[in-house]
């Protein structure tokens, strides 16, 4: 009894860390005419730094590193532990092409934004950090590593595979207790029970995660487009569990929504004064969860749906003017 115990446990552990093995090395294809090692010129020294900010954010410009200067960004996450694959995978919020896109009309702020602007609203959000010196090293970085991601594309071509796809609405709220269940079943082997993922080294030593935390004091904060359930649900579905190729969805519609219901009534760090964002409310997001609302909706329905009601009227609005 006692061994055939023993020999489940260990042939499910197996089991387990083949498929994250498997999981990495199928990581969904990058787009592969944008790779820096192949830059020439005098900008290559530039594009290589933008491309380690990007991707090991937290050892250049994270909390933990030895020049308290440098310490802009507030967690241990990278850019690419959203805008996967060094920003370089479909549908995986890439920044292929979205440099060409830039400067556009931001409805956060209610008027044309810079690339740069924008890179600083993910620095105090999603980083949870203060704004980079604009004209900064680090800054300028960036934006080349980000530029070099759009050649050949035209100015203001919106190319296939930008942001995540769209996700089919339910007709009920996502419920977060339903999403409880996947996350256990389908997302705590990496980013463990507690949402606090695995660090790479010990905490102080700035080598970032192997595995994210989704929540906590580590994580984006609550004024973050992680954080509103839309973009939440529809990144997860196509690209969670890790090597999810986006027209392979592994989750169902319903899971999706669910975990990312889960996910999102976490506690994690708070971001003052969201009630200034999106000054004009008739653009603001229907799955912005914080307050103020013009509409009859209530808070609740603002943050976990269902949706559609809430289209149909900020469309109906007679000021609606997107
Ligand atoms: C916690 C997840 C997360 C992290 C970490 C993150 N971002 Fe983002 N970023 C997002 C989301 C979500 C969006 C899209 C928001 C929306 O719907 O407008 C976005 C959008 C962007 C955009 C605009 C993309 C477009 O298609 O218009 C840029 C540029 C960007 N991020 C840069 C960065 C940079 C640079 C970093 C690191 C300093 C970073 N982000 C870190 C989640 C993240
Ligand atoms: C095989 C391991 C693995 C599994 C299983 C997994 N993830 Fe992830 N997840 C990752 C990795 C790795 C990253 C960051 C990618 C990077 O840094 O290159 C990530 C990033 C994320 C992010 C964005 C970064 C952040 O900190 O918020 C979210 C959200 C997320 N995962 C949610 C989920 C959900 C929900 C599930 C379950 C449905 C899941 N993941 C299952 C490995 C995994």
């Amino acid at each position: 009894m006692r061994i055939r115990t023993g020999l489940f446990v260990s042939l499910a552990v197996v089991a387990a860390l083949s498929a994250a093995a498997t999981a990495f090395g199928q990581a969904a294809e990058p787009w592969p005419q944008f790779d820096p090692d192949k830059v020439a010129g005098p900008a290559k020294e530039t594009v290589l730094y933008g491309r380690k900010l990007f991707t090991e954010t937290y050892s250049v410009i994270g909390p933990e590193v030895k020049d308290a200067s440098m310490r802009y960004s507030g967690n241990n996450l990278s850019c690419q532990s959203c805008h996967l694959q060094a920003g370089t995978q479909k549908f995986a919020i890439p920044m292929v092409g979205v440099y060409s896109t830039f400067p556009v009309f931001i409805g956060r702020e209610n008027e044309v934004r810079t690339i740069e602007e924008r890179i600083e609203g993910c620095m105090e959000r999603s980083m949870n950090g203060r704004v980079l010196p604009i004209g900064g090293k680090e800054m300028k970085a960036l934006v080349t590593y980000i530029q070099f991601l759009s050649t050949g594309i035209p100015v203001n071509k919106v190319i296939e595979g930008r942001g995540s796809p769209n996700l089919p609405l339910l007709t009920r709220a996502a419920d977060p207790k339903r999403g409880e269940a996947v996350y256990m079943d389908k997302c705590s082997f990496c980013h463990q029970e507690n949402g606090q993922g695995q660090r790479k080294g010990a905490p102080g030593e700035a080598a970032g995660y192997v595995y994210p935390p989704l929540w906590g004091a580590d994580s984006f904060n609550d004024g973050a487009g992680m954080h509103r359930l839309i973009a939440s649900a529809s990144f997860i579905r196509a690209n969670m569990p890790f090597g999810t190729h986006y027209d392979k969805p592994e989750l169902s519609v319903e899971d999706a929504w669910d975990v990312a219901a889960y996910i999102n009534s976490q506690p994690r760090p708070h971001r003052d004064h969201l009630d200034a964002d999106y000054p004009d409310r008739s653009r603001k997001p229907v799955d912005a969860p914080f307050p103020p609302y013009t509409d009859k909706f209530s808070p609740e329905q603002h943050q976990f749906g269902p949706f559609q009601p809430l289209l149909d009227a900020q469309k109906a609005a007679p000021q609606a003017a997107r």
